[in-house]
């Protein structure tokens, strides 16, 4: 078993969306996923709409999800925390408790920002599934090189971001 938290701000476009289209590239059921925002403004809501219609659109299901807030406890039950923009990532690393067990990193191999797409038009949505369905083809075969034990732990520890 290995385990992914995706994370941006709201929990309400980006990591949501992130969670779907992993779920449904991942493909594989030893794989535990879950997203959370560093806020909580729209903790126990369901997906943003906007996110919903562009993801459903290409396929992908948001059943079952709603916002909540990332945990300390998040630092020890999950293998990869992956932020969405750099933000996030500094928020996550002010609040990573010292012994935490988690791999922390930019979510984009290149170690871009997904751009929050919130206050903006229906370009910056579709734009947001692009840079993410890129990135989970990345994942899913980290995420499965470290299940097959084909690769070294430490080799998938230091994946190319500039986290
Ligand atoms: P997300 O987008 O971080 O991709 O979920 C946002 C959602 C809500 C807000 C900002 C970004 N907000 O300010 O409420």
């Amino acid at each position: 078993m290995t385990s992914v938290l995706f994370v941006c701000l709201g929990n309400i476009c980006r990591s949501p969306t992130a969670e779907a289209v992993f779920r449904a590239r991942g493909g594989n059921s030893d794989i535990k996923i879950d997203s959370a925002g560093t806020g909580a403004w729209h903790a126990g809501n369901p997906p943003d709409p906007r996110s919903r219609a562009e993801g459903e659109r290409r396929g992908y299901s948001f059943a079952g999800q709603a916002a909540r807030k990332v945990s300390e406890q998040d630092f020890y039950d999950f293998d990869f925390i992956l932020a969405m923009d750099a933000s996030n990532l500094s928020d996550l690393k002010a609040i990573r408790p010292k012994n935490a067990t988690a791999h922390l990193s930019l979510f984009l191999p290149d170690g871009s920002d997904v751009p929050d797409p919130y206050y903006g038009g229906p370009d910056g949505f579709a734009r947001v599934v692009d840079l993410i369905e890129n990135a989970s083809d990345f994942w899913v075969s980290q995420l499965n090189a470290r299940l097959n034990a084909n690769v070294t732990k430490s080799a998938v520890d230091t994946p190319p971001t500039k986290a």
